[in-house]
């Protein structure tokens, strides 16, 4: 039977590439989304592509209707994105408790129900699991100690994804990417770098919220690490940080310039640090999944800054 995957928060920033990853295998994907708004999957896919996605309309929280969807579509894979961010569940801590926690119990439990037929399930969890007086590089097995309900719950889901290993034979990769950046990338503590190439290709000024040391993530290599994952996930319950590029705020502003010359001496920053290691050991991942993308930073940047001038 061809995979048919279902990918979960779709019409967010990694999962309208998790979407495009799809759609360049050959897939015709179903997207699950509780927004309507699926401007990210405009701005990446093209009109034929973008004829090749079921989108279902559906709460991450509520079994039935994600159970639904799974059956109606013969979905043989699944990846797992929805979620709120960090601002959010800062905000409504409550409310981010019940998708990102309960959502991903969810999901599980879902899988669980159909392991006859769903053969990997991958899902996202984050460095937010870390805090910043964990060791730099951090070791993949760390991260007990967050410092955000967002981190919480994430690990929080590594758990639940152990559990579910253990007692139901429900097999799992977790990814934890570091900060993503690329076309889409417009919401979330770290979204700043990318704000900052939107802003640079219009020529306007930008202030990034956040300095010091940190791993970057193309949005495009993300999306494919997760399909990947989903695929390669036939055992245990494995988790695995994103091998990003660790750069400086000066490098990041640099890269910004030399790729928009226009924005020289426009994009600034605030000196507050991210409350995470500023690197990360991320091995596992392509012993788990096999060779992955990885677009150096200069790259990314050119690709991002160019994606925004043809759309301003
Ligand atoms: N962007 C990053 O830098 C980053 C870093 C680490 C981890 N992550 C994780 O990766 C995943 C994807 O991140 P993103 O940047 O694409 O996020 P995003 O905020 O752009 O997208 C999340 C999507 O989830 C959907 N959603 C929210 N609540 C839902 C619910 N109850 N039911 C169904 N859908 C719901 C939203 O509508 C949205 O489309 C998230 O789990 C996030 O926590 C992201």
């Amino acid at each position: 039977m061809p995979e048919r995957t279902l990918v979960t928060g779709a019409l967010g920033c990694v999962g309208a590439w998790t979407v495009k990853a799809l759609l360049d295998d050959g897939e015709d994907p179903v997207g699950y989304d509780l927004g309507e708004d699926d401007s990210r999957l405009r701005l990446i896919l093209d009109e034929r592509e973008r004829g090749r996605v079921t989108l279902v309309p559906g709460d991450v929280t509520d079994g039935d209707a994600l159970g639904r969807a799974l059956d109606e579509h013969e979905i043989t894979c699944l990846v797992h994105l929805a979620a709120l961010q960090v601002p959010f569940c800062r905000a409504d801590p409550i409310r981010g408790a019940r998708v990102n926690v309960v959502g991903t119990v969810v999901v599980f439990e879902a899988v669980k129900q159909r392991q006859n037929r769903i053969s990997g399930l991958a899902y996202a969890s984050t460095t937010a699991v870390y805090n910043a007086s964990d060791p730099s590089p951090a070791p993949e097995s760390g991260g007990t100690s967050p410092t955000t309900h967002y981190g919480v719950y994430k690990l929080a889901n590594e758990g639940t994804a152990r559990i579910f290993w253990d007692d139901e034979g429900v097999a799992s990769i977790g990814i934890r990417p570091y900060i993503v950046y690329g076309p889409g990338r417009d919401q979330g503590m770290t979204s700043g770098p990318t704000l900052a190439m939107a802003a640079a290709a219009r020529g306007e000024p930008f202030e990034i919220g956040y300095g010091g040391t940190a791993q970057y993530d193309y949005a495009p290599d993300v999306g494919r690490a997760f399909v990947l994952a989903a695929r390669a996930a036939t055992d245990g319950a494995h988790v695995a940080n994103f091998p990003g590029e660790p750069s400086t705020m000066e490098e990041v502003v640099a890269a910004i310039e030399a790729v928009a010359p226009q924005a020289a001496g426009k994009i600034t920053w605030t000196d507050e640090r991210l409350p995470f290691p500023d690197s990360l050991d991320s091995e596992l991942l392509e012993r788990l999944v096999g060779a992955l993308p990885r677009t150096q930073l200069i790259a990314g940047f050119r690709q991002t800054v160019d994606h925004f001038r043809l759309r301003s």
